[in-house]
Protein backbone atom coordinates (compact mmCIF):
# COMPACT_ATOMS: atom_id res chain seq x y z
CA UNK A 1 0.00 0.00 0.00
CA UNK A 2 1.37 3.65 -0.89
CA UNK A 3 1.99 5.47 2.59
CA UNK A 4 0.48 8.55 2.51
CA UNK A 5 1.73 11.44 5.21
CA UNK A 6 -0.04 14.46 6.40
CA UNK A 7 2.33 17.02 8.32
CA UNK A 8 0.09 19.25 10.83
CA UNK A 9 1.03 22.62 12.00
CA UNK A 10 -0.97 25.59 13.91
CA UNK A 11 -1.69 28.07 10.46
CA UNK A 12 -0.32 25.89 7.30
CA UNK A 13 1.80 28.61 6.27
CA UNK A 14 4.64 27.87 7.74
CA UNK A 15 6.50 25.08 9.41
CA UNK A 16 3.85 22.60 7.82
CA UNK A 17 3.79 24.07 4.14
CA UNK A 18 8.25 23.53 3.84
CA UNK A 19 7.97 19.84 6.00
CA UNK A 20 5.42 19.34 3.18
CA UNK A 21 8.31 20.77 0.53
CA UNK A 22 11.50 19.28 2.15
CA UNK A 23 9.14 15.87 1.72
CA UNK A 24 8.81 15.75 -1.68
CA UNK A 25 12.04 16.98 -2.47
CA UNK A 26 13.32 14.01 -0.42
CA UNK A 27 10.84 11.45 -1.98
CA UNK A 28 11.54 12.56 -5.45
CA UNK A 29 14.92 12.05 -4.70
CA UNK A 30 15.03 8.32 -3.49
CA UNK A 31 12.43 7.86 -5.65
CA UNK A 32 9.64 6.36 -3.23
CA UNK A 33 6.09 6.14 -3.82
CA UNK A 34 4.05 8.39 -1.07
CA UNK A 35 0.84 10.72 -1.06
CA UNK A 36 1.76 13.84 0.68
CA UNK A 37 -0.20 17.17 2.08
CA UNK A 38 -0.13 19.77 5.00
CA UNK A 39 -2.91 21.36 7.12
CA UNK A 40 -3.46 23.49 10.12
CA UNK A 41 -5.29 22.53 13.21
CA UNK A 42 -6.29 26.06 12.96
CA UNK A 43 -8.93 27.66 10.22
CA UNK A 44 -7.18 31.33 10.21
CA UNK A 45 -5.47 30.70 6.92
CA UNK A 46 -8.06 27.98 4.88
CA UNK A 47 -7.46 29.09 0.96
CA UNK A 48 -4.23 31.16 2.12
CA UNK A 49 -0.71 30.69 0.16
CA UNK A 50 1.81 29.93 2.51
CA UNK A 51 3.55 32.59 4.49
CA UNK A 52 5.65 34.69 2.24
CA UNK A 53 8.77 34.32 4.24
CA UNK A 54 8.24 30.32 3.64
CA UNK A 55 7.95 31.11 0.52
CA UNK A 56 11.11 33.31 0.23
CA UNK A 57 12.58 29.74 2.46
CA UNK A 58 11.35 27.00 -0.01
CA UNK A 59 12.66 29.09 -2.79
CA UNK A 60 16.31 29.64 -1.84
CA UNK A 61 16.31 25.81 -1.41
CA UNK A 62 15.16 25.21 -5.10
CA UNK A 63 11.28 24.68 -4.38
CA UNK A 64 8.24 26.32 -5.34
CA UNK A 65 5.70 26.60 -2.92
CA UNK A 66 3.38 29.60 -4.55
CA UNK A 67 0.65 26.97 -5.55
CA UNK A 68 -0.04 25.68 -2.15
CA UNK A 69 -2.85 26.63 -0.55
CA UNK A 70 -3.91 26.75 3.62
CA UNK A 71 -6.58 24.35 4.30
CA UNK A 72 -7.85 22.75 7.93
CA UNK A 73 -7.36 18.93 9.60
CA UNK A 74 -11.02 16.98 8.64
CA UNK A 75 -12.20 13.83 10.37
CA UNK A 76 -11.37 11.93 7.18
CA UNK A 77 -8.00 12.87 7.33
CA UNK A 78 -7.30 10.18 10.31
CA UNK A 79 -8.94 7.71 8.31
CA UNK A 80 -7.39 8.47 4.94
CA UNK A 81 -3.51 9.37 6.07
CA UNK A 82 -1.36 6.15 7.15
CA UNK A 83 1.16 8.72 8.70
CA UNK A 84 -0.11 12.10 10.46
CA UNK A 85 3.16 14.08 12.12
CA UNK A 86 2.16 17.33 13.97
CA UNK A 87 5.05 19.86 13.99
CA UNK A 88 5.25 20.50 17.76
CA UNK A 89 3.82 19.01 21.01
CA UNK A 90 0.58 21.46 21.55
CA UNK A 91 -0.91 20.35 17.30
CA UNK A 92 -0.29 16.89 18.18
CA UNK A 93 -1.95 17.15 21.59
CA UNK A 94 -4.95 18.67 19.62
CA UNK A 95 -4.78 15.55 16.52
CA UNK A 96 -5.03 13.19 19.38
CA UNK A 97 -8.30 15.03 20.81
CA UNK A 98 -9.79 15.69 17.36
CA UNK A 99 -9.14 11.67 16.28
CA UNK A 100 -11.93 9.91 15.41
CA UNK A 101 -13.27 6.70 17.45
CA UNK A 102 -12.18 4.84 13.36
CA UNK A 103 -9.15 6.77 12.67
CA UNK A 104 -6.38 4.35 11.35
CA UNK A 105 -3.21 6.91 10.87
CA UNK A 106 -0.05 6.54 13.07
CA UNK A 107 0.32 9.74 15.04
CA UNK A 108 4.07 11.44 15.81
CA UNK A 109 6.08 14.67 15.94
CA UNK A 110 7.87 15.17 13.21
CA UNK A 111 11.79 15.38 14.88
CA UNK A 112 10.74 11.76 16.59
CA UNK A 113 12.09 11.03 13.08
CA UNK A 114 15.36 13.51 13.55
CA UNK A 115 16.52 11.35 16.57
CA UNK A 116 14.77 14.56 18.83
CA UNK A 117 12.08 12.50 20.02
CA UNK A 118 9.67 14.25 22.02
CA UNK A 119 10.66 17.60 20.53
CA UNK A 120 9.00 20.38 18.08
CA UNK A 121 9.78 22.66 15.68
CA UNK A 122 9.43 26.26 17.37
CA UNK A 123 6.88 28.44 15.47
CA UNK A 124 8.84 30.97 13.09
CA UNK A 125 5.70 33.12 11.94
CA UNK A 126 7.34 36.19 14.79
CA UNK A 127 10.78 35.81 13.92
CA UNK A 128 12.56 36.78 11.11
CA UNK A 129 14.03 35.02 8.22
CA UNK A 130 16.76 33.49 9.87
CA UNK A 131 13.89 31.98 12.46
CA UNK A 132 12.88 30.50 9.01
CA UNK A 133 15.96 29.00 7.90
CA UNK A 134 16.30 26.90 11.51
CA UNK A 135 12.61 25.60 10.25
CA UNK A 136 14.08 24.50 7.46
CA UNK A 137 16.90 22.35 8.52
CA UNK A 138 14.57 20.73 11.38
CA UNK A 139 11.89 19.85 8.81
CA UNK A 140 14.34 19.07 6.24
CA UNK A 141 16.11 16.32 8.66
CA UNK A 142 12.43 14.99 9.94
CA UNK A 143 11.54 14.32 6.26
CA UNK A 144 14.66 12.73 5.15
CA UNK A 145 14.42 10.29 8.53
CA UNK A 146 10.83 9.56 7.87
CA UNK A 147 11.35 9.32 4.21
CA UNK A 148 13.96 6.60 5.03
CA UNK A 149 11.69 4.69 7.56
CA UNK A 150 8.94 4.75 4.83
CA UNK A 151 11.59 2.62 2.47
CA UNK A 152 12.62 -0.02 5.17
P1 LIG B 1 2.40 27.78 11.34
O1 LIG B 1 2.59 29.28 11.88
O2 LIG B 1 1.56 27.04 12.35
O3 LIG B 1 3.78 27.25 11.28
O4 LIG B 1 1.73 27.87 9.98
C1 LIG B 1 1.48 30.07 12.20
C2 LIG B 1 0.97 30.93 11.26
C3 LIG B 1 -0.12 31.73 11.57
C4 LIG B 1 -0.69 31.65 12.82
C5 LIG B 1 -0.19 30.78 13.76
C6 LIG B 1 0.90 29.98 13.44
N1 LIG B 1 -1.79 32.47 13.14
O5 LIG B 1 -2.23 32.44 14.30
O6 LIG B 1 -2.31 33.19 12.26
Amino acid sequence: MTPSVLFVCLGNICRSPLAEAAMKAEAARLGLDVEIESAGTGGWHVGDPPDPRAQATARRHGIDISGYRGRQVKAEDFRHFSHIVALDADNLANLKRLQPKDGTASLSLLLDHAGRPGQSVADPYYGDDAGFEVTWREVSAGAAGLAKALTA
